[in-house]
């Protein structure tokens, strides 16, 4: 697992969209996708490098997946993960909508939905996963307590979720469930990038870079996987390394 530190969360939204840049540029193709406030820098920051593209740069070969929906919401709530997609990324990309893949909240057979959607995700590995990451540790919506051998499935979401995600419905309820990619089906891309900003996270950062493997914090499953980089400010890293009574100031890179 490779841990950058970077001095600043827009400093981190740059170089993860750099990066994410990069692989494509060296031929990734099948684009894993998150939602989430981290997210919102990281796509502008995407958005701006991807406008200085020559003008006949085509995107009909990218094929998107995004981890997760709200039940209940479509594409046209604006509180749907798909309707954030369209405004930070597929919209300012033109992106095709044929080549673009949700999980449908709306599908009138949920499991079959999930069916579906774990194997169009998984027809052949997705090159590079973007993830954020819950303060309980949680990726996509899976859980604690999610089995790491998990595709994707229904879940009901923690309190903690609804109260970490409740600013995005202005006073409202969030649904409280919701479809998501499964943590095996995330550990089945190539590659992954875990972005991370703001000392609210420092309890679920300090699980996955210290704590146990184990299905308590769902991110440490990524300890598992081969090709992890996780991106997080200064303020985050500073507040987990508080944690663990430590001053000692990390390397850019580190193997757990
Ligand atoms: C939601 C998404 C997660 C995301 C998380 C982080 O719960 N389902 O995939 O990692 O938000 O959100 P934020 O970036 O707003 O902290």
């Amino acid at each position: 697992m490779q841990l950058r530190v970077l001095e600043t969360s827009e400093s981190v939204a740059r170089l993860v969209a750099l990066d994410l840049w990069e692989s494509i540029e060296a031929g990734a193709r099948r684009l894993g996708f998150a939602t989430g406030r981290t997210m919102i820098d990281v796509y502008r920051e995407f958005v701006e490098l991807a406008e200085a593209l020559p003008k006949n740069w085509n995107w009909s070969g990218i094929q998107t997946y995004n981890l997760d929906e709200y039940v209940g919401l479509g594409p046209q709530n604006s509180r749907s993960f798909h309707y954030f997609m369209q405004q930070h990324l597929f919209l300012p990309l033109a992106l095709d909508n044929a080549h673009t893949h949700v999980p449908n909240g709306l599908a009138p057979d949920l499991e079959r939905e999930c069916q579906e959607y774990e194997e169009i995700a998984t027809e052949s590995p997705i090159d590079v996963q973007l993830l954020g990451l819950g303060i309980n540790g949680h990726i996509g919506f899976n859980e604690p307590g999610t089995p790491f051998s998990s595709t994707t499935h229904i879940v009901k979401l923690s309190g903690a979720t609804l109260q970490q995600n409740a600013p995005d419905f202005d006073g409202s309820e969030p649904p409280g469930k919701a479809l998501t990619m499964g943590i095996q089906t995330i550990l089945n891309a190539r590659r992954i990038m875990l972005v991370a900003t703001g000392i609210a996270k420092a309890q679920a950062l300090e699980a996955l870079l210290y704590g146990p493997v184990g299905t308590e914090c769902p991110a440490s499953a990524l300890r598992l996987h081969p090709q992890v980089s996780v991106y997080v400010d200064r303020a985050l890293m500073d507040g987990v390394l508080e944690r663990q009574q430590s001053k000692e100031v990390p390397t850019h890179e580190i193997r757990v």
